[in-house]
């Protein structure tokens, strides 16, 4: 099992096809539906196994010189509840202290409120609906306490 940025073309075509399945195809989304304008702005990590089939993806954009987010989380229905999802949130987090963000924002769907709570997240408000049905929290974390932790360590 490996963490790391998609790099080949091989690379990108499987963490795009792993957002299409989760996070698109179950509500009849367009192909293509899963890319993003802004997506060669942003930092993408993804979990593969030995074979190098992408098992997690997760993208991180940063909103202000301290102020990161997270978009696009999703972990393959067939890998959920072992850990990956935690893994790749916390692979990101560094990425985003490393960057100078002092918090992280993201806009989590209702069903995985109990997951990002896990992670150390903590509702802040309301946020979007997407494709009408699917409820939107917004959440929040200080990553200043996660950056002195990592010092002592
Ligand atoms: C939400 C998601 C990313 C979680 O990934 P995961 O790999 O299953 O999560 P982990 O195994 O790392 O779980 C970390 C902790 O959260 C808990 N958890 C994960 N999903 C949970 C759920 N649906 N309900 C309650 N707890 C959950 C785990 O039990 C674990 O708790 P523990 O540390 O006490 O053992 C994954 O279920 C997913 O991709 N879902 C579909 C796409 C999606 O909703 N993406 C998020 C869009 S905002």
């Amino acid at each position: 099992m490996q963490i790391r940025e998609p790099i080949s073309e091989d690379d990108f075509v499987k963490y795009y096809a792993l957002r299409y399945k989760m996070l698109r195809q179950p509500w009849n989304q367009p192909l293509g539906s899963e890319k993003a304008d802004d997506d060669h702005e942003c930092f993408h990590a993804m979990i593969c196994n030995d074979e190098q089939d992408v098992l997690a993806v997760c993208r991180l954009q940063m909103n202000s010189p301290t102020e990161a987010q997270i978009r696009f989380m999703a972990v393959d229905s067939a890998h959920q509840k072992k850990g990956l999802g935690r893994g790749i949130i916390d692979y990101v987090e560094n990425v985003a202290i490393s960057k100078g963000a002092d918090k992280l924002v993201l806009d989590a769907r209702d069903y995985a409120l109990p997951f990002y709570e896990k992670t150390g997240y903590r509702v802040v408000g309301e946020s979007y609906l997407l494709f009408g049905v699917i409820k939107h929290f917004r959440m929040e974390k200080l990553l200043r306490d996660m950056d002195a932790q990592n010092q002592v360590l």
